[in-house]
């Protein structure tokens, strides 16, 4: 697929089907994440795979009660490994790249998911502190994006864009 199309076309899934995800194709989105950008090449980002339901539904609680996380056969959670990046980059690692590498690589997910044919959805609105309890996620570590994945039972219109006028400054802000 060309990747105009794919940045184009791809949307925000909210809705699945119950056909499961085969284990090749969540690797194959990890595999695709981990070749972001990341600063340094430091490569600062963990991957959890959920498929049990009871996990998956204490993280509808976290999320807010965004239901159709349990919906979704398989449910990536991308991390921020804080710690790797202030190694390398001190304060400005661990507050500010780590957590642009993490975007990237969840764009990645996101991208290739529905180059494969899956729908996704980047949900970034949940309570931090439930989800490294219910995941166990260690200290230094820090839960950026739970990503639900599945095949689509939804092909929403896409929402509208600020236009490039809107947007762009040249020369200055
Ligand atoms: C940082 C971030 C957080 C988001 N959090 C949520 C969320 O908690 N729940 C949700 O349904 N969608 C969430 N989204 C998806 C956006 O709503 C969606 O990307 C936007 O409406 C544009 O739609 P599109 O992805 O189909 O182009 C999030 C997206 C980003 C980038």
């Amino acid at each position: 697929m060309d990747v105009v199309d794919a940045i184009q076309g791809r949307r925000s899934i909210r809705a699945f089907q119950s056909k499961e995800v085969p284990q090749e194709i969540v690797e194959k989105l990890i595999d695709m994440a981990g070749w972001a950008p990341s600063a340094g090449n430091i490569q600062p980002w963990e991957f959890i795979i959920v498929r049990k339901s009871e996990i998956k539904r204490r993280l509808v609680e976290a999320a807010l009660g965004q239901t159709f996380i349990e919906e979704a056969p398989v449910v990536i959670v991308v991390c921020a490994n804080q710690s790797r990046s202030y190694q390398g980059y001190g304060v400005r690692g661990e507050t500010l790249y780590c957590i642009q590498d993490t975007a990237a690589a969840i764009q990645n997910i996101l991208l290739t998911a529905y180059a494969l044919g899956l729908g996704a959805c980047w949900v970034g609105a949940f309570r931090e502190e439930e989800a490294r309890e219910i995941l166990k996620i260690p200290q230094g570590i820090r839960p950026v994006a739970i990503i639900p994945i599945g095949y689509p039972a939804e092909a929403p219109q896409p929402p509208s864009r600020r236009t490039v006028n809107q947007i762009v400054h040249y020369e200055t802000f």
